[in-house]
């Protein structure tokens, strides 16, 4: 049987560099690929866990859609859909695997501290539990490989973790799904600190940002005389640098660094090749974004057939789970 591949991006609107690099490179790649089976989603449930805007998130969701198609996420390949459309399955999934992970662990978690330290006044349940929203994604399908950022490992982690304590406490057979990495798995912030994101203003290029919005915003980030015996490792001309390397290549990076440590960089000019080399590569997909605005009903069959493909599959791991947690009576008769 075909190895199973998931992913979801976060309905926070549209996407960034960041996912696109990280993510959905990664996605593009193995959906290519004859020996697996892809399915990409839309986590909107994911986006309950932090404070939003009901009114909004219908748009963000679809959204997100668009993007991942703009993208080329080909439907044909791969089954595109939104989590909320199977929520009944993915929060019933999520809540069986709470019975085998303890509160502390969530506590503990990097991602789960940042949250809390970002927004105090929401610590709900449904925060604590977005790492078991998230291995129920992946495990429902017994996916194997996950396409995502760096950022997620320690979510991974659990993923593995329930997949074991499960598999020990009841029985089921889930396998341990890893992460699969692409080259441009770490995109730094513009800010020059940290990576991108989209809560943190200043930092990240928007898939849909034109020429003028992307010099303006490379315009912003931190740089230095240009000049020095050792290129910073960390920092905003670090970053930049990484920038030109996901871009332009390895080699104009190398270049950069010889300048640095010789005659100097000019930022001005590195600065505008850089935002002629992103939006190169960004002004397809926005071109295709617009095509895909007007084509809503296609968008809505995308959708639907996504869910259906994926209901399938969900189902019958649920159905698993339940059996082997003495939920339901047992399907087959054993009478011998
Ligand atoms: N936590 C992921 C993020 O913030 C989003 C996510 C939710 C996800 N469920 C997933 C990613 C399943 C991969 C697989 O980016």
């Amino acid at each position: 049987m075909a190895k199973r591949v998931l992913s979801g991006i976060r309905a926070t609107g549209r996407l960034h560099l960041g996912n696109y690099l990280g993510a959905v490179k990664g996605m593009l790649e193995l959906q290519d690929r004859s020996d697996l089976e892809t399915l990409f989603c839309v986590v909107d449930l994911h986006a309950t866990t932090t404070p939003y805007d009901p009114k909004t998130l219908p748009q963000n969701t679809r959204s997100v859609i668009l993007d991942y198609l703009a993208c080329g996420i080909n439907p044909g390949k791969s089954a595109l859909y939104v989590q909320s459309d199977l929520a009944d399955l993915i929060a019933q999934l999520s809540f069986y695997f709470s019975t085998v992970e303890t509160i502390a662990r969530m506590q503990h978690l990097p991602t789960f501290k940042d949250k809390v330290k970002q927004h105090p006044n929401n610590v709900t349940m449904a925060l604590l539990n977005y790492p078991l929203l998230m291995a129920a994604d992946i495990l429902i399908y017994k996916a194997e490989l996950v396409p995502v950022g760096i950022d997620q490992e320690p979510h991974l982690e659990v993923a593995r973790e329930i997949a074991r304590k499960m598999n020990d406490t009841y029985g089921t057979k889930f396998p341990e799904p890893v992460r699969f990495a692409t080259s441009g798995e770490y995109v730094p912030s513009l800010t020059g600190e940290g990576k991108m994101s989209k809560s943190v203003e200043g930092s990240y290029i928007s898939l849909t940002d034109n020429l003028e919005l992307i010099t303006k915003k490379l315009a912003g980030a931190p740089t230095d005389s240009g000049k020095g015996e050792i290129v910073p490792p960390t920092g905003g001309v670090a970053n930049l640098l990484k920038f030109v390397e996901l871009f332009e290549g390895i080699e104009k990076r190398k270049m950069y660094e010889e300048k640095y440590m010789g005659e100097g960089i000019r930022y001005g000019d590195l600065k505008k090749e850089l935002a002629e080399a992103i939006y190169k590569e960004l002004k397809p997909i926005q071109e295709k974004r617009k095509e895909l605005e007007h084509k809503t009903s296609y968008v809505d069959e995308v959708i639907k057939s996504g869910a259906e493909k994926a209901r399938k599959i969900a189902q019958e791991t649920v159905l698993e789970v339940k059996e082997k947690m003495g939920l339901v009576k047992k399907l087959r008769v054993n009478n011998q």
